[in-house]
């Protein structure tokens, strides 16, 4: 059995569009061992404790950035996890934390990658004018929504769009690749050459 741990700042859709994967037996013998939060009043907290899975708030007030994230590790390590995946974890992670887990750490961003990092990463797309946007899953390196890319999904932006109703759309397809993402990290089906993550039916 994998174990994930999963890191989130708010809401936690993405959380839960992986607790129901693995509920739905999509994931490749995977459980989510524990979701941390910075932020105590997190949504996503509570919709953690409702699907019976442990949860823990580490509050990053009042430390340094890899004091929090050593916290967070051991966190992490008592739970056992095989993968972390980050799901609206608002804030940045130590060059400490991301090298003690190589290739274990996941993001979901809500744009095309490299276009538009960062926060608000819908409102850059409108503003720019782009008629297709989507999302990226990527291992985590050191640099801000830069690592290898694992899965991407893409969507239409309408005239009518708002920031709102492109996230929305955005949305809806986070919660596929992600579980996809984490189901092809986990079954080790893929190899990485440079930045190219290549799956395994992509003739290894
Ligand atoms: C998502 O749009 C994700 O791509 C971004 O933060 C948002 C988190 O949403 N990194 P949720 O907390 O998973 O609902």
């Amino acid at each position: 059995m994998k174990k994930i741990g999963v890191l989130i700042s708010g809401r936690g859709s993405n959380m839960v569009a992986l607790a129901d994967a693995v509920r739905d037996r999509r994931m490749a013998d995977a459980e989510i061992a524990v979701v941390i939060s910075n932020i105590a009043s997190a949504g996503g907290v509570v919709k953690a404790q409702e699907r019976g899975i442990a949860t823990a708030v580490l509050d990053h007030r009042g430390k340094t950035r890899e004091e929090h994230d050593r916290a967070m590790a051991a966190e992490l390590r008592k739970h056992e996890v095989d993968l972390i995946c980050l799901a609206g974890y608002m804030r940045l992670l130590s060059p400490w934390f991301i090298r003690e887990f190589p290739y274990r750490i996941l993001n979901i961003h809500p744009s095309l990658l490299p276009a538009f990092t960062g926060l608000n990463a819908q409102a850059q797309a409108l503003e720019y004018g782009v008629k297709f946007s989507g999302c990226t899953v990527h291992f985590v390196d050191e640099e801000l929504d830069h690592g290898a890319i694992i899965r991407q999904a893409v969507v239409p932006v309408l005239p009518q769009d708002d920031e709102h109703d492109l996230a929305e759309r955005i949305l809806v397809e986070e919660h596929k690749i992600y579980a996809e993402a984490v189901s092809l990290v986990l079954g080790g089906k893929y190899k990485i050459e440079g930045r190219r993550v290549l799956e395994a039916t992509e003739s290894l």
